[in-house]
């Protein structure tokens, strides 16, 4: 068995198991969201963080990118903090941290907790083999594009005030996204065909990561899938997936949503 045989496909399984079968640096991308704490009952799972955590170290290429994206219980008044032991422990076995970003809900869970403000993000840690590889930036539209600078002082914030020998060309139209990303959860209609999973992301969440760290035909992976949605949009950009959950009810849900897409032969036979 090899990674091959698990290309665009959706595997039940326990992740740690079915990636001892993929070879080492075989995989572009991976894209998952573990389970958070003991914050939702998954039908039977047993999660062994460090070992999962090592795996992905083997399996991904040199440059390639592991998304993982994470928030904490609060348990007795406090919460966990096993969002940043994971990332200090991805940091200890090798992967640079190259961006802590955040996935700010447009719509969060009202909070029953007092004395707190609500709660409406989690984090989307960007773990990197090397130097990251592949980043194909979401851009934004500049506020002051086209504002013309007068004269020739700038302010730099350890600096302070700056000479530049020219004036400075105007604002360009366009420059990077920043790293806090908002969507709605859980309402655009192409979200509803994940409704019987707990926890699924939005699908444009996908989209963007799977864009920004990947390019066609590239091979993604996520070893907790859920209801498949990294899967369903990574088939739809033209990336070949492979798909991995503990549950077969997900699986089901996963392979049902996959296959919506318009497949045609696998990317990579
Ligand atoms: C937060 S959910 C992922 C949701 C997914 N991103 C989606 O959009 O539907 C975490 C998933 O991890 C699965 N899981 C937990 N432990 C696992 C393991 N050891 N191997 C494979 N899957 C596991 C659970 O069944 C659950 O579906």
């Amino acid at each position: 068995m090899s990674t091959a045989n698990f290309i665009n496909k959706i595997s039940q399984g326990d992740c740690l198991e079915v990636m001892q079968h993929f070879e080492s640096e075989s995989v572009d991308m991976v894209l998952t969201s573990p389970p958070y704490d003991n914050l939702r009952t998954y039908k039977g799972y047993t999660f062994p963080f460090e070992a999962i955590a090592k795996e992905l170290y083997r399996v991904i290429k040199k440059g390639g990118v592991v998304v993982w994206i994470v928030g904490d219980a609060t348990i007795n008044g406090s919460e966990t903090g096993t969002s940043f032991k994971q990332a200090l422990f991805f940091k200890e076995i090798g992967f640079n941290l190259h961006d802590t970003m955040i996935f700010r809900k447009k719509n969060p869970i009202p909070q029953i907790y007092r004395k707190r403000y609500n709660n409406e993000f989690e984090y989307m840690f960007i773990f990197s083999k090397g130097r990251v590889e592949k980043h194909n930036p979401l851009m934004v539209d500049c506020l002051h594009a086209g504002l013309k600078l007068n004269g020739t002082t700038y302010k730099n914030y350890s600096k302070r005030e700056q000479k530049r020998k020219k004036m400075a060309d105007p604002v360009k139209q366009q420059k990077i996204k920043g790293n806090i990303w908002e969507y709605v959860v859980g309402k655009n209609a192409e979200d509803q065909e994940a409704k019987k999973h707990p926890a699924p992301f939005p699908c444009q969440l996908a989209r963007d990561h799977i864009s920004s760290w990947s390019d066609r035909q590239d091979i993604i992976l996520d070893p907790m899938c859920g209801s498949g949605t990294t899967c369903k949009v990574a088939r739809e950009l033209d990336r070949n997936f492979i798909g991995i959950d503990m549950s077969q009810e997900y699986c089901e849900i996963a392979n049902k949503r996959v296959s919506n897409v318009q497949m045609e032969l696998p990317l990579i036979p």
